[in-house]
């Protein structure tokens, strides 16, 4: 059925923060039985705390061998949600050091292959892969290049991705800006002033929240009709 997520098994990977969060929480509620993951044990733990009854497992997805344990010892799933991300890659081209982009290719694209590779022997055929890009991937928007090339290379492998692994689905949400602990990196007035840049540029007026991708992430894990595709949640920003 449609959206039924009681009793399903649902990995989500990178979902101690952010939208990998929401996502657990809104799974948890919907009675699933949700593990996350991700590198810190202190915010798994914080994680936990915020949803009692999710279960948490620190692994790094950017360790295969760890992560084929990990698989090995959940034994068969039905979901896998896959939103863990790096952080570099950004900046203008023409002075954009390629070890950056190297790095951010390391922190999100290689991690979530990983991830879903890893876990693929293990998703029922009922089940689904839902990763997390970026609209950065079609924006255009200068300094986004590098950011471009590491969303936009997962995105372009969905289709195929989805021909092959079937009836097991794969789809991705690709969020615009939303306001998680990955700005973190910026001080809060910088950050503030980045959202208020990005709020400006985009139809809905402001930046999102966890919960709205989360929406976007429960839909494509639930809904046995949708696979190979993507699904923007940016408030317009790419329009
Ligand atoms: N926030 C935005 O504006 C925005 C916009 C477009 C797309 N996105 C995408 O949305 C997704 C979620 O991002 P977010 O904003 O929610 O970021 P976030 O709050 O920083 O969450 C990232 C999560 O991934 C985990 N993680 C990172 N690297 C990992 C690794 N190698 N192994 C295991 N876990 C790892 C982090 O925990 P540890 O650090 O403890 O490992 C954390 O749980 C990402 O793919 C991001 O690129 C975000």
């Amino acid at each position: 059925m449609s959206g039924n997520f009681e009793g399903k098994k649902v990995i989500v990977a990178g979902g101690s923060t952010g939208v990998g969060l929401a996502a657990a929480r809104q799974l948890h509620h919907a009675k699933a039985q949700v593990t996350i993951t991700g590198r810190s044990k202190e915010k798994l733990a914080q994680a936990a705390d915020s949803v009692p009854g999710i279960k948490t497992v620190a692994v790094d997805s950017s360790d295969r061998a760890a992560l084929d344990q990990f698989f090995q010892e959940q034994g068969p799933i039905d979901h896998l949600v896959v939103t863990l991300s790096g952080g570099k890659g950004a900046g203008q081209f023409s002075t954009l050091p390629l070890t950056d982009l190297l790095e951010g290719f390391e922190g999100k694209f290689w991690p979530q292959l990983h991830t879903v590779q890893a876990a693929l022997p293990h998703i029922s055929k009922n089940g689904s892969i839902t990763i997390v890009t970026a609209v950065s991937s079609i924006l255009g928007l200068p300094g986004t290049s590098g950011l471009a090339a590491i969303n936009g290379s997962l995105e372009l492998m969905i289709p195929a991705i989805a021909k092959e692994i079937k009836p097991v689905r794969i789809n991705a949400v690709s969020p615009g800006v939303i306001d998680t602990p990955w700005w973190d990196f910026l001080p809060q007035a910088d950050k503030q002033a980045a959202f208020n840049e990005y709020a400006a540029q985009t139809p809905a007026g402001r930046v999102g929240q966890p919960d709205e991708v989360a929406n976007g992430i429960l839909f494509l894990a639930g809904n046995n009709f949708v696979t190979g595709t993507v699904i923007r949640i940016d408030g317009g920003l790419s329009l």
